[in-house]
């Protein structure tokens, strides 16, 4: 596991002031690029729980998640950003570390009582986290845990998902 932290920390890129003044964006294409680390991190959170769907947050959760869901032999669902899903669909808003949005699901996207994981890159605020929970739930499934390769613990995120398993792979 210190290996796989180290594998993922030297692939990280802080960009400071972007998007804005002030923020530290966390850059996760060098893990992308760099196939040893992208696969040891789809397989760490493949492994981890047995669940029907993965779901994953536009747009950096769905690179992480479309291939944790083919390894973990699970459907993939997509949570995006309002407007872009064409059926009918639930909605929560939620503040970001910088701006705030609304996400969607598919209503019909699960079975009832579906096991479902959460993936995303970062967990930040917690505020994206704690909506996408939401709507699974509204949905009709049951949310297993989140699964996020980096939590900026200074922003507490956790605290807000205090009803919910969160594993990070790693912790700054
Ligand atoms: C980022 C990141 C998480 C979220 C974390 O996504 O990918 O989804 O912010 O922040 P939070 O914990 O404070 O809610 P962003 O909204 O920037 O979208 P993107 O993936 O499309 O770049």
């Amino acid at each position: 596991m210190n290996d796989l932290r180290t594998l993922i920390l030297d692939r990280i890129r802080d960009v400071p002031d972007y998007p804005q003044p002030g923020v530290v964006f966390k850059d996760i294409t060098p893990l992308l690029a760099d196939p040893k680390a992208f696969g040891a991190v789809v397989d760490e959170l493949a492994g981890a729980y047995r669940v029907d769907k993965i779901v994953g947050i536009e747009a950096r959760g769905f690179i992480l998640a479309a291939p944790v869901a083919h390894k973990a032999a699970a459907g993939f669902v997509p949570v995006r950003k309002k407007g872009k899903l064409p059926a009918e669909t639930l909605e929560e808003s939620y503040d970001l570390e910088y701006g705030s949005a609304v996400i969607e699901v598919h209503r019909d996207a699960f079975a009832p009582g579906e096991r479902v994981l959460i993936v995303d890159d970062v967990l930040a605020t917690g505020g994206t986290a704690r909506a996408a929970v939401e709507l699974v739930r509204r949905a009709g499934a049951e949310v297993v845990a989140i699964a996020v390769l980096m939590e900026l613990a200074f922003l507490n995120g956790r605290e807000r998902l205090d009803d919910v398993e969160v594993r990070s792979l790693v912790i700054v």
